[in-house]
């Protein structure tokens, strides 16, 4: 099948990359010339595991093609998805649409043909019958259906996430159109990833309940992670004991800096908005919400405290600043609300992270950026991990604390075993587990 993605970033391109996998022909377009370009010379815009092997090996067998010509490869598709932007609306929360909304009127003007258009964007309940109305305004002869088709995709593991999805999600009532998502998914459909047809309006809003509950299950496990430092409890043990629980499950019950990343802060907000517009009280997600903003912007206070009570001409290396492993993505880290903070008490902040650096260096000025952990613990009097990358969880501990001024780590996301730091001479602050200070026994 010929297939036209619209926008190459994280989505457009990890699913443009693994659909030419499967065996179709795939254009991925965005207006973004730098990104063409450099695709087309074989740079990544992103950092993702595997995306530069998958998409080198498909563009030598000519199935991905990269271009800003949008007229051109919609004309010749027989799906075309959307998959565009859907930021936060500067002041009010709802998902800002003009990306979408700008992609249809443009997609609109180059069909040829039925064509179905598939919204893999996040976008509110109701967004496809308003990209169906823009179609049929500037094309009231075209043939095309509007599908909803949300991804479920994670940052940082999104190609497996893709080949190997738990189910795919498709809305839409019109048997054409459910023909041709057949087809565009037959090659996953074989490996039995289940196809769960709904409406449109469905689809939408699975995506977001799908996002809110992930959120408040983090959420959930964060405040638990509170109560168990004030009554001397693991959090650890707590989430392992309601994690095997098969009602409950393991994941997404790890306690940290409060959740990050390009979609469930802006997708919990969208959907109260949502929520609110239809006359409707989600009041667990506004909490959620709520609760994770004040955690982030509660992180310095945590380091501070661990520092005596004032940051004030202290040094303090930060180990992570994307919001999660294996991706280079800054947006709405815990390390963007930490780090200014910490400026903002008087400390100097050196930084580390395997992939995240240079997106973060024009959001963080002032930061020192290191060339490996040891350089950014150096000199340092407390070291904060704030994203659990693999290449931190088995640091030289005894090096660690020789280049810094005072063995003091902060972890917050729970990776090293309390006793081993301590045994370092670390004075050990986590999450939702016990304190450790110099000199204390371990039990
Ligand atoms: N990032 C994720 O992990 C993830 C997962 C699931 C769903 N989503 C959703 O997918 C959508 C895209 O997210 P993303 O992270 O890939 O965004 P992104 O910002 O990485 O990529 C969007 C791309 O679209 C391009 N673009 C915008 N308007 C265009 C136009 N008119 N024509 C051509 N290109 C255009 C931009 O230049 C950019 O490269 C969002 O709605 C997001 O919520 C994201």
């Amino acid at each position: 099948m010929r297939l036209t993605m619209i926008g190459a970033g994280y989505v457009g391109l990890v699913s443009g990359a693994c659909f030419a996998d499967f065996g179709h022909v795939v254009t991925c377009v965005d207006n973004n010339d730098d990104r063409i370009r450099g695709l087309e010379a074989g740079e990544m815009p992103i950092y993702e595991p595997g995306l530069d092997r998958i998409v080198a090996s498909n563009v030598a067998e000519n199935r991905l093609r990269f271009t800003t010509d949008l007229a051109t490869s919609v004309a010749e598709a027989e799906a075309v998805f959307i998959a565009v932007g859907t930021p936060s609306r500067r002041g009010d929360g709802h998902a800002d649409l003009t990306y979408v909304h700008a992609a249809a009127r443009l997609i609109a003007q180059s069909l040829d043909g039925f064509t179905v258009i598939v919204t893999k964007s996040t976008v509110p309940v109701g967004t496809g019958d308003q990209i169906e109305a823009i179609i049929r305004e500037e094309r009231p002869d075209a043939e095309f259906a509007v599908v909803s088709n949300p991804e479920f995709l994670r940052e940082g593991a999104a190609i497996d996430d893709f080949k190997r999805p738990n189910r795919i999600v498709v809305g839409t009532t019109d048997p054409r159109a459910r023909e041709v998502m057949q087809e565009v998914y037959r090659p996953l459909y074989l490996n039995q990833a289940p196809l769960l047809f709904t409406d449109r309006r469905t689809a939408e809003l699975v995506k977001y309940a799908a996002n809110a509950f992930l959120a408040t299950k983090i959420t959930f496990i964060n405040e638990i992670a509170d109560l168990c430092e004030r009554v001397g409890a693991d959090v650890q043990d707590v989430a392992r004991g309601i994690g095997l629980d098969n009602r409950i499950g393991p994941k997404f019950l790890h306690p940290g800096p409060g959740f990050g990343g390009s979609c469930f802060p802006k997708d919990t907000l969208a959907l109260i908005r949502t929520a609110e517009e239809a006359g409707a009280d989600l009041r667990i997600v506004s909490a959620v919400s709520d609760i994770n903003q004040i955690r982030k912007a509660g992180m310095a206070a945590r380091v501070i405290e661990a520092l005596g009570g004032s940051a004030e001409g202290r040094t303090v290396a930060v180990l992570g600043l994307t919001f999660k492993p294996n991706t280079d993505d800054m947006r709405e880290a815990p390390s963007l609300s930490l780090i200014p903070r910490l400026q903002e008490a008087g400390a100097t902040v050196r930084a580390f992270d395997p992939q995240g650096m240079k997106p973060a260096m024009p959001m963080l000025p002032g930061v020192t950026f290191a060339r490996d952990p040891y350089d950014c613990a150096t000199g340092a009097d407390a070291l904060v991990i704030v994203t659990e990358w693999e290449s931190f969880r088995a640091l030289d501990l005894a090096r660690i604390g020789d280049v810094m001024k005072q063995p003091l780590m902060v972890d917050f996301r729970n990776i090293y075993p309390p006793a081993e730091v301590h045994s370092h001479g670390f004075v050990y602050r986590s999450v939702g587990r016990p304190r450790l200070d110099r000199g204390e026994a371990v039990s």
